[in-house]
């Protein structure tokens, strides 16, 4: 697969197969991810991988967190908060976008909310992956992690692996940190569920789509 097609392929991947990846895979796609640019070279990307019991001990903690009602603790504000104009209206396209792929109506509450549980059960991929930064870094540092997490995903594509990129994974960490050696100073920005996915599940037949080019790019001559 040439990098072209990974671009247009690679798409959130929100059911999966109960198939684990080999861990030499695994091992390969961030071997290769490490060549990811960043400012100054300062590599800010800190990443837990978690596959079996450390992975169902971490959504156990999660969803238990949540039932509980225990307020999410996020470091990073999270991307979807105040929202304005067509950035809210971008966000409430994707969520109908899932909702209409799930046969899910707005007034279903209940639903809609194991819709969003799944996001913590990892939408039943057999690994997360947790990405944290330095808790001192601004937004620039921030761009590195978004660089090396689509690296990632695109090797992850082209290895024929889905991923979900998932900034739910940031909300109750608890358990990360108690599993891991996180470095002290560092806090968790986004987590991302992968595998081999379930091509034929209904929550993967959906795209979102994209703004028109002109709406993002602007030519100069
Ligand atoms: C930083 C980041 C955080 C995201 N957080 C979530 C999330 O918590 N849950 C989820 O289902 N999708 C999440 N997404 C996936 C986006 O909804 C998705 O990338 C977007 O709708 C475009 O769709 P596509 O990835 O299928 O092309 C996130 C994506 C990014 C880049």
């Amino acid at each position: 697969m040439n990098l072209n097609e990974a671009i247009i392929k690679r798409r959130s991947v929100r059911a999966y197969q109960d198939k684990p990846v080999a861990p030499e895979l695994i091992q390969k796609i961030f071997h290769e991810a490490q060549e990811s640019p960043s400012n100054c070279n300062t590599q800010p990307w800190h990443v837990v991988v978690a596959s079996g019991n450390a992975r169902d001990e971490i959504e156990k903690s999660m969803v238990s967190d949540i039932m509980a009602g225990k307020t999410p603790t996020p470091h990073f504000t999270p991307g979807d908060q105040n929202l304005k104009d067509e950035y809210r209206k971008r966000q409430i396209a994707c969520a109908i976008s899932l909702y209409d792929a799930m046969d899910i109506k707005y007034e279903e509450k209940d639903k809609r909310q194991q819709l969003m549980l799944r996001n913590w059960q990892f939408f039943g991929a057999p690994h997360a992956a947790f990405f944290s930064m330095p808790k001192t870094m601004s937004e620039i540092n921030a761009v590195d992690m978004g660089i090396y997490l689509q690296t990632v995903m695109l090797l992850m594509t082209a290895n024929g692996l889905g991923s979900c990129p998932q900034g739910a994974l940031a909300m109750y960490t608890d358990k990360v940190h108690e599993l891991a050696n996180i470095p002290d100073n560092h806090a968790i920005m986004f987590g991302l569920s992968f595998g081999y996915p379930d091509e034929s599940a209904p929550i993967n037949q959906f795209d979102v789509g994209r703004a028109e080019l002109g709406d993002s790019v602007e030519f100069l001559t």
